[in-house]
């Protein structure tokens, strides 16, 4: 029987990884969208791939409970890969901490269950969770160590996110913090996890992006950056790879940025951080 990769969130990156990773394997796609999961199911197949689906919503328990028990049932499930999720343009901000926030915690906290040892998780986070003023070091603990169930409960998330921007700097820092977290949970199973966080990746998502009022940030975010250009889906399945297979055997609890040198322009004052705006 092969083993099971899942991949939830089928859209520009979840699809670029599997492409890279599936040969091999059951991949099973999961998505909120039909439409979205159909499409992207027919494409894999058409190229041989062998794929399962399932309609997901990362931020129903329930939900990710049925996937976690489809999976089991297809075989070992060695990796999980998850690549779904709002930006700060698609909704407000309850529902980004909801999906971003809250939906990556619960599926680390799920899959942790079962994933097989040998096995690997993969979040895809944004350089978005580097932009955020540090948070306090309880602030730290509690997004990386409170039960997932909980974690929309913290005062600091409640009262204290004003926007959808915050909302999605916030969950992405907090998709950093959970990865250490779970990198001591899921090692007693002799399994690795960790996060990609990456710059502006031509997706629908970006697209979304780049035509709404926030467009000329993203824009300006490219000309001030070393790379000057956004990144294919596959520059980041190519990352994926590696965290997810045997070279990145010690690497675990950590998180890469693939930004083009967007946080390293920041840096150097060669533009606006929105966390300035937002702290
Ligand atoms: N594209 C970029 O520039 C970029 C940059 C940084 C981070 N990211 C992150 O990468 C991840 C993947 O983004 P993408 O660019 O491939 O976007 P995409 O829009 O192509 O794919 C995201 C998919 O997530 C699905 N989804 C949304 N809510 C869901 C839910 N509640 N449950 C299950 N599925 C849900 C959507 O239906 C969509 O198919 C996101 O978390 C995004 O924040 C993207």
């Amino acid at each position: 029987m092969n083993p099971v990769i899942v991949i939830i969130g089928a859209g520009g990156i979840g699809v670029a990884i599997a492409r890279r990773q599936g040969f091999g394997k059951t991949i099973l796609l999961a998505d909120f969208s039909e439409t979205v999961l159909s499409a992207a199911a027919d494409e894999l197949r058409t190229a041989s791939y062998s794929v399962e689906t399932q309609i997901v919503d990362v931020s129903s328990r329930p939900s990710v409970e049925a996937l976690v028990q489809k999976a089991d049932s297809l075989g070992s499930v060695l990796q999980v890969v998850n690549a779904a999720g709002l930006s700060p343009n698609m909704a407000p901000p309850e529902r980004v901490l909801a999906v971003d926030l809250y939906g990556s915690a619960l599926v680390f906290e799920a899959f942790g269950e079962v994933i097989a040892a040998g096995g690997a998780g993969l979040i895809i986070s944004s350089m978005a969770g580097h932009m955020l003023p540090p948070l306090t070091s309880e602030q730290n603990q509690a997004l990386a160590f409170t039960p997932a169930d909980e974690l929309l409960d913290l005062s600091f998330l409640r009262d204290a996110v004003p926007d959808s921007m915050v909302a999605y700097m916030m969950a992405k820092r907090a998709n950093h913090l959970r990865v250490q977290a779970e990198a001591i949970r899921w090692g007693e199973r002799g399994a690795r996890v960790n996060s990609i966080s990456p710059g502006i990746v031509a997706t629908p998502l970006a697209q979304h992006e780049l035509n709404s009022p926030i467009g000329d940030g993203y824009r300006a975010m490219i000309a001030a950056s070393p790379a000057k250009r956004m990144a294919p889906p596959e520059e980041i399945a190519v990352a994926a790879a590696y965290l997810l297979g045997p070279d990145a055997g010690f690497v675990t609890g950590s998180d890469l940025l693939i930004d083009g040198g967007v946080i390293a322009a920041m840096f150097a004052d060669r533009l606006q951080t929105p966390g300035q705006q937002a702290a």
